[in-house]
């Protein structure tokens, strides 16, 4: 087991995104029903979260309902609506007293119930100085969705001729995602060994370091967090460059 000691504290990742999979999977084995893996996930995030805190992680994201997991069944989809929604407001005066700020990416609209959304917004504004670290969920999130709705934004600034098209770069379309001021992940976690990035975060991790591993979801803990950090400690970022350069 990992654990915080192990870990170089003076190389902690600034950013970590997980993909929390396996649910699905975790609860069929145990002869129970799909949601019942969800639920067992809120003890694997909040370990997770307490990790975080413990080695001074300052960002983490994670994907908790896909653009794509509307294709789930209609009691699947419900039932993630209503557990996030629960998971928010049972959580929230704790997050905050721990100076957690939570924040939201993906789509705000569509099929996501008005009552979630009046949830997200009000977790928002009651966590919005807190700055011992930044929880950001990806729900009703797309990486795919995220750039249209980005590239979408340009087009209207540079239609309103508020931006020259050839002053388009790499930073205008950064102040364009859903949160302008997120650093770029340096680590991306994915649980239950899948071994794809799932429309998570696609401009962001061009060169974030990937760690698989073959928990599933609900039996994370905060060690599978230091693991994985202390696997990412041992890589070498070269972020094209050559070593020493
Ligand atoms: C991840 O677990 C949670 C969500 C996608 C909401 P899954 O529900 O995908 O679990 P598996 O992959 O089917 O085991
Ligand atoms: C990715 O997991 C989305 C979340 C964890 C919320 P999925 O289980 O939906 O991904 P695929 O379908 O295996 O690619
Ligand atoms: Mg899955």
């Amino acid at each position: 087991m990992t654990a915080a000691a192990d870990l170089d504290a003076s190389r902690i990742p600034r950013h970590v995104a997980i993909v929390m999979d396996g649910n699905g999977r975790w609860a069929k084995r145990r002869g129970l029903k799909r949601t019942d893996g969800h639920a067992a996930g809120e003890e694997a995030l909040f370990d997770t979260v307490e990790g975080a805190l413990e080695i001074g992680l300052k960002w983490m994201t994670v994907f908790a309902f896909s653009t794509e997991n509307w294709r789930r069944p209609l009691d699947e989809v419900r039932f993630l609506m209503r557990f996030n929604e629960s998971l928010l407001l049972r959580r929230r005066d704790d997050l905050n007293e721990r100076g957690v700020r939570v924040r939201f990416i993906g789509r705000r609209g569509g099929r996501v119930p008005k009552r979630v959304l009046r949830h997200i917004e009000d977790t928002e504004a009651l966590t919005h100085s807190n700055r011992r670290m930044t929880l950001t969920f990806a729900f009703n999130y797309g990486g795919r969705a995220e750039l249209v709705d980005a590239i979408r934004s340009i087009a209207t600034e540079a239609r309103a001729r508020k931006l020259d098209p050839a002053k388009v770069d790499e930073k205008v379309i950064a102040r364009h995602m859903y949160a302008a001021d997120m650093p770029d992940p340096d680590l991306l976690v994915r649980t239950s060994g899948e071994y794809r990035i799932s429309n998570y975060l696609l401009w962001q991790l061009a060169y974030a370091e990937l760690v698989f591993t073959d928990t599933l979801w609900p039996d994370f803990r905060r060690a599978d967090l230091f693991a994985a950090v202390q696997e990412f400690q041992q890589r070498e970022r070269r972020f094209g460059a050559i070593e020493g350069a």
